[in-house]
């Protein structure tokens, strides 16, 4: 049975990869997303601002915010506490899947190898991202790699884009897709939220049937 917060990513698709440089832009960038017709956010601690960032999200109800870029076990309880609701990690850090797994907290750590993929197995989990997708071998790389993994689910991000999207959604192992393409860090920081609602309900468009 997949966890509910990944239930819940499974019926977006999508996951929007957010790079905040301005705590004041996330109440109009959830209000773009929701409008463009997907209500989820994964919010990287790359910038000083993304703990806000995640605090103005969280407290702004009907989205799903993650914390992405969570690279130790204190960033996990960062994080939490500011209301991410799902950890995910470039790698697969055993300190970052242990500390979230004893806050009962989801976790979505990297993994693009067999012996990753096997190693979160191990650690009990159910998902992972595929990242960085593109360059990793891209939809024929996870196809490769869920055969032995039954059961486990990716998430591949990095270099996805419009274009390519609908090769990775249509593989059974993927979970959903994650990505900035339709939150352009440029466009959040120009504040044309107008864009990123375009650009949302165009990925949104392009999940249809599957
Ligand atoms: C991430 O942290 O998930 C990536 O930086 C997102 O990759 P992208 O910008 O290539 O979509």
């Amino acid at each position: 049975t997949v966890h509910e917060t990944w239930q819940q990513l499974a019926d977006h698709a999508l996951v929007p990869v957010v790079v905040l440089d301005d705590p004041a832009a996330a109440l109009p960038l959830g209000q773009a997303l929701v409008d463009g017709g997907l209500p989820v956010a994964e919010v990287t601690l790359r910038t000083p601002e993304a703990l806000a960032g995640i605090r103005e999200l969280a407290g702004y109800g009907g989205l799903l915010v993650g914390a992405g870029t969570v690279l130790t076990p204190q960033q996990v309880d960062l994080a939490v506490e500011a209301g991410a609701r799902y950890v995910v990690s470039p790698g697969l850090s055993r300190a970052v899947v242990e500390r979230c797994q004893a806050i009962g907290v989801p976790v979505l750590p990297g993994a693009v190898t067999a012996t990753e993929v096997q190693a979160a197995v191990e650690l009990g989990l159910e998902a992972v991202k595929f990242f960085p997708a593109a360059t990793s071998g891209g939809p024929a790389a996870v196809s490769a790699l869920a055969a032995p993994f039954a059961g486990m689910r990716f998430v591949p991000t990095g270099g996805i884009d419009a274009g390519n999207v609908a090769d990775y959604l249509a593989l059974p192992a993927v979970l959903a897709v994650g990505g900035s393409w339709m939150v352009p860090r440029a466009a959040i920081r120009a504040g044309d939220f107008a864009r990123v609602r375009e650009l949302t309900s165009q990925a949104v468009a392009a999940t249809r049937g599957r």
